[in-house]
């Protein structure tokens, strides 16, 4: 069922076997602009930037998710069940909830809490916490010990709210579950690899920290987060 309601591409050989995806489409241009090379645009759906090139010869897919796990749900599932996508790995921003996760630290999710819906929406799991894949995992923390870059390999928490009432929630979370940082669409994607056998993980880099209360800027996130985008990058085919 190609073209997808979401994704324009009438051709799934467009599409790399790995897609790296990024909550938001700038930031797949980025990648793009600043990494790859024999670029091609597959998507521009509601500017949902998808893009396939060659980093250092080697074949591999950008797409934005945009926000949140409905849209992550949306076209993690497309790329799946539709166009054939064996692997995503999602690279985006985190919250941290302790001071052991410095700003612009980089953290691959073990596995992800969430108190969502999703799961038990979308194929009745009625589980809390869905795990990354582990060999997609294991190749992950490879190239990051090959590339000299430093990563915690911990528990996070995907929250449907960014914006919550009870500030000091994130506490009773972290003690309770384990959960070292927030973000918003982990779970949903490692759902989707789970039910449709694929493989998914997620690397982040921590923009805030709820403990500590420091921020990073929109324009220092923007070169700081290189080097997750490199580790993800040596998925490349
Ligand atoms: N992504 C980056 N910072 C976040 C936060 N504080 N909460 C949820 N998602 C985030």
């Amino acid at each position: 069922m190609i073209p997808t309601p979401h994704i324009e591409s009438k051709n799934k050989d467009e599409i790399a076997k790995t897609v790296i995806m990024p909550g938001d489409p700038l930031r797949a241009k980025f990648i793009v602009d600043t990494f790859l090379a024999d670029v091609k645009q597959f998507n521009k759906v509601r500017n949902v930037f998808g893009y396939t090139g060659t980093y250092r010869g080697r074949r591999i897919s950008v797409m934005a998710s945009g926000m949140g796990m409905p849209s992550i749900g949306i076209y993690s599932y497309e790329l799946y069940k539709f166009y054939d996508v064996e692997n995503i790995v999602r690279i985006g921003s985190c919250g941290g909830y302790t001071p052991e996760v410095k700003l612009y630290d980089v953290i691959l999710a073990k596995d992800a809490w969430s108190e969502s819906s999703y799961a038990k929406v979308q194929s009745g799991y009625e589980g809390d916490i869905i795990e990354g894949t582990p060999e997609l995992n294991r190749s992950l923390i490879n190239y990051a010990n090959e590339l000299g870059i430093p990563i915690h390999i911990e528990r996070i928490h995907t929250s449907d709210v960014f914006y919550r009432e009870n500030f000091d929630e994130y506490k009773e979370i972290y003690e309770k579950y384990g959960c070292v940082a927030v973000e918003m669409e982990a779970f949903a994607l490692f759902h989707n690899a789970k039910v449709l056998g694929r493989n998914a993980s997620c690397l982040l880099t921590v923009s805030d920290n709820l403990a500590t209360k420091e921020i990073t800027t929109s324009e220092e996130r923007q070169n700081a987060f290189t080097n997750m985008m490199k580790i993800a990058l040596e998925m490349a085919e």
